[in-house]
């Protein structure tokens, strides 16, 4: 049975890990960033190199294609892909293996001549980590990026989307040119590490994902009045850091004793203005997101932590504005995409387990638009967004055959 090259799969993701790593491992490699650009070019040259055609659209994507030399509905094509940027201080597989694989599996095919009736090909979705818009490759090519909304696109530091975009040569007023005609993807299947616990400790090799959570993120800007820190009587104080603690700590509460079984929620980001110890906090801004699988779960908790946040600010004489910044839709997989993965395990002896994503990823948005499907292999301890995410290299090798032998199946 054709399989795929371990060495050239681990030789490319290694080199690919050079590109923002960081000096006691792990890699911070942002989309539009130096890093990003120079491990873009990395990408299309090993590519080509494999014999792919390739392209970028308009909001940065990069594919490589057998078969095809663009997405047209006269002739739909089997798609894999996953993402090349990292979240902050992240790990070497969070959507590189998706991608080195899936360059990997068409190159498989290509030098095995097993080219199948349908074109394949391998996307590299643009800031799929969401620094500046929440799976944003993969949304401006299945449902389009309103142009109106890309000036407002930033980064929690405040940094411009337009801006970054242009400094690394995109125009930000072709982004809309990258949304695919209607029927161009035939299938998607994204092979990603399961970034949790459960396959490494159920014992099991793959995971075949059933549906794909959602994610609502929003920001929570607590006012009140900066002080001396020193003069100012106690009960005078008028504190933005201690709405926005007492919010942190309410909000949590919340979201596990009223969420469901799976809701999990958030707070990564603080500013605490203007920042200095002798200073009481005038503002503190919270980057708040909630997940889970059910949209109606997340719409109640979301009203609710609002209504929360409201409470508390009143309570402390403070005034909280509350700005909704993403909120991506919980999608359900393929059953056809699903059968598929598990026939293939089945024939190469693996055993698989259906499971629900609690990541994001960009496979959510394909779903909207064609057969879409995921592929896990198990992360070792279950770490992710972590400097020392890792999968076993038989794991990585395992789920590449899996994907080669899904799109195989899929392309026939
Ligand atoms: C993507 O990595 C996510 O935040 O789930
Ligand atoms: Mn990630
Ligand atoms: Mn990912």
């Amino acid at each position: 049975m054709l399989s795929i090259s371990a060495t050239r799969l681990t030789r490319r993701l290694t080199e690919l890990s050079r590109f923002g790593g960081l000096p006691g491992g792990g890699v911070t490699r942002h989309c539009w960033g130096s890093a990003y650009e120079e491990a873009r070019a990395w990408l299309l040259g090993e590519m080509r190199a494999a014999g792919l055609t390739t392209w970028v659209d308009g909001a940065g994507n990069v594919f490589g294609a057998i078969g095809a030399d663009r997405f047209s509905a006269e002739r739909p094509i089997v798609l894999t892909g996953s993402h090349i940027d990292t979240v902050p201080e992240g790990g070497t597989l969070d959507g590189a293996l998706g991608v080195i694989a899936g360059l990997e599996c068409l190159q498989t095919i290509v030098e095995a001549k097993a080219t199948p009736r349908r074109p394949l090909a391998v996307a590299a979705w643009s800031d799929e980590e969401g620094r500046y818009g929440s799976l944003f490759g993969s949304r401006a090519f299945c449902k389009g990026i309103d142009p109106a909304q890309m000036p407002e696109m930033a980064a929690v530091d405040g940094e411009k989307l337009v801006d970054v975009m242009r400094r690394a040569g995109f125009d930000p007023a072709r982004v809309p040119e990258a949304k695919a005609p209607a029927g161009a993807v035939a299938s998607y299947v994204e092979l990603h590490i399961e970034q949790g616990p459960r396959l490494e400790e159920a014992g099991v090799e793959i995971g075949i994902v059933q549906a794909i959570v959602g994610v609502r993120r929003s920001r929570f800007i607590f006012h009140g009045q900066a002080d001396h820190a020193g003069t100012t009587p106690m009960p005078r104080r008028r504190d933005a850091f201690l709405g926005a603690a007492e919010y942190a700590l309410r909000a949590r509460e919340h979201v596990v004793t009223r969420g469901s079984d799976v809701s999990v929620t958030n707070i990564g980001v603080v500013y605490v203005h203007p920042g200095a110890s002798n200073i009481v906090p005038g503002r503190v801004e919270l980057v708040h997101e909630m997940r889970d699988p059910d949209p109606a779960v997340l719409e109640r908790l979301w009203n609710e932590c609002r209504d929360i946040a409201e409470r508390i600010a009143g309570e402390r004489q403070l005034r909280v504005e509350i700005r909704p910044t993403s909120a991506t839709v919980p999608a359900p997989c393929s059953p056809n995409v699903q059968s598929a993965i598990e026939a293939v395990c089945g024939k190469l002896g693996f055993s698989t387990q259906r499971m629900y994503s609690a990541a994001g990823h960009d496979a959510q948005n394909l779903a909207a638009v064609t057969e879409a499907g995921m592929i896990f292999i198990p992360s070792v301890g279950g770490k992710s967004h972590r400097t020392d995410e890792t999968s076993d290299p038989r794991a990585i090798e395992r789920g590449t055959n899996v994907l080669l032998h899904t799109l195989l199946t899929i392309g026939a």
